[in-house]
């Protein structure tokens, strides 16, 4: 119950962010606030892009063409991916190669309200606050770490930025029409490691981006932000694509480290982790743990680190995602406590993008999850509950009647309208201040596993 506390304070406060300053967020405001000293740091700094367009044409789709125009497969999956990353390759080569990037002048935008948590350099703010090394048993990985991530909407994905923040984002329009993506939107996600290859052999020469950040398990910093290089880990690459996965309308892929991958640069060395186009709502992967699933690839060659942490019955879910979680479950009457329980995917976390959230990310019996300790309290997997999570809905059905579906998309109803709400209206939703694991964000546990205050 000590979490509910943290919780309790946090609605008080109205935290939404980590910044030393007190930070009041502002709808395009840049960062929170902590700016490195030209002394430690004189490069650019995040600029916002959100110039969204109100329309975009959809140009060629290399990606159907890749798969004969059929619907996607665990047999031909792989050439998907990779024609998606083909696709992209030009921009983020750009982006890794030249720290003077310009997303808006590329076309790719990113979501606003978001400033009080972003770091000043990279825009970026915290996935999740604390990874257990133990997650990744015999990786090599030496401490805990935190992740870094920021999102970029593609110049199909921007107009629906546009359809529900309009002009100045500050009345956003909600409803069934303006939360949906055109196809071929292409959405990206990067996520750094604070865990570098001196503390984790897996990421020695990794792209590494010097970041302006609070919180850092790898390190135990909190107190003040401070300049820590991290190490680009996970690439998530998502597109709407109703005629390749007609189920969900979407493809999440993603793109993992591999330092031993072939390749010129880290771009060649990111590597498929696999994709999803459902859940295999089929497949109670519980009570049938060897059926296969036919709407979940995994890259039998993608680095073994990034293996370590896939989803309930193995579907996709990456080394960043939180995808395995420490559970309290009811089993026979009786609370049994279940470590690094395999409990999400990409698409059965994201399948809980509603307005307003009814349900948590995760298969927990309430939202705000109950917790005790680390421990969060879910139903019993591959319970009828459980199996809540694991559906393949298109993504204009919300999970719980009553919300507003959102694509799929988490930044909108996890993020920027939460951060939104409680700016505009001062009444702070229950989910402000937990990172993806329903953690408390402004909850640090340092180096020595001590729980602290930032
Ligand atoms: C346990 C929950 C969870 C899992 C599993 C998960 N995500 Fe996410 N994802 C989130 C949350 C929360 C956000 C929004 C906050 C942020 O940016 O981190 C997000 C954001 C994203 C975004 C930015 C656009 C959007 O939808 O908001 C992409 C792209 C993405 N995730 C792709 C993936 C892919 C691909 C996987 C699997 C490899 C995955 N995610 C697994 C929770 C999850």
């Amino acid at each position: 119950m000590i979490k509910a506390i943290a919780y309790t304070t946090l609605l008080l406060s109205c935290s939404v962010g980590f910044a030393d300053t007190n930070c009041s967020p502002t709808a395009f405001g840049n960062n929170n606030g902590s700016i490195p000293p030209k002394s430690e740091y004189s490069g650019p700094l995040f600029q916002l892009s959100h110039n969204y367009p109100e329309k975009s044409n959809a140009g060629s789709t290399p990606w159907r063409t890749a798969i004969d125009n059929k619907p996607i497969t665990v047999a031909n999956a792989n050439q998907y991916v990779e024609a998606l990353k083909q696709y992209i390759s030009a921009d983020f080569r750009a982006m890794i190669a030249n720290a003077n990037w310009d997303p808006a002048k590329n076309g790719w935008y990113h979501a606003p309200w978001l400033s009080c948590e972003r770091e000043a350099i990279h825009g970026m703010y915290v996935g999740s606050s604390d990874f257990d090394k133990d997650l990744f048993d015999g990786s090599g990985l030496k401490k805990d770490f935190s992740t870094y991530v920021l999102t970029m909407y593609n110049d199909v994905a921007g107009p629906t930025l546009k359809h529900v923040w309009g002009e100045t984002a500050q009345t956003p329009t909600i409803t069934q029409d303006s939360s949906q993506f055109a196809e071929n939107a292409i959405v990206t996600k990067y996520a750094f490691t604070t865990a570098n290859g001196d503390n984790w052999d897996a990421m020695q020469g990794a792209l590494q981006w010097p970041l302006y950040i609070t919180v850092n398990a790898t390190t135990g910093n909190h107190k003040t932000a401070q300049l820590n290089n991290a190490s680009l880990m996970q690439f998530d690459l998502i597109v709407k694509d109703s005629q390749s996965a007609p189920n969900t309308g979407w493809v999440f892929a993603t793109l993992v480290y591999d330092k031993d991958a072939p390749g010129k640069d880290v771009w060649d060395k990111m590597v498929p982790l696999g994709a999803m186009w459902g859940n295999d709502p089929q497949v109670n992967s519980t009570k049938n743990p060897n059926q296969p699933l036919t709407e979940n690839w995994i890259n039998p060659a993608a680095p073994a680190y990034a293996k370590m942490t896939l989803g309930w019955g193995d579907r996709l879910s990456g080394p960043n995602d939180g995808g395995r979680n420490d559970a309290i479950v009811m089993v026979d009457g009786k609370k049994t406590k279940m470590d690094n329980l395999p409990s999400s995917s990409c698409m059965s976390c994201h399948g809980s993008a509603e307005w307003p959230m009814h349900s948590f990310l995760l298969p927990t019996t309430t939202n705000p999850p109950q917790s005790s300790g680390d421990y969060l309290v879910m139903w019993p997997p591959g319970s009828p509950q459980w199996m809540q999570w694991f559906q393949s809905r298109p993504g204009n059905v919300p999970q719980d009647i009553g919300t507003t579906a959102f694509d799929y998309d988490m930044v909108f109803v996890f993020k920027s309208l939460q951060a939104w709400q409680s700016a505009t209206t001062g009444r702070p939703t229950l989910l402000q201040g937990l990172d993806r694991t329903g953690k408390p964000i402004n909850k640090f546990k340092n180096y020595n596993g001590v729980e602290v205050d930032q």
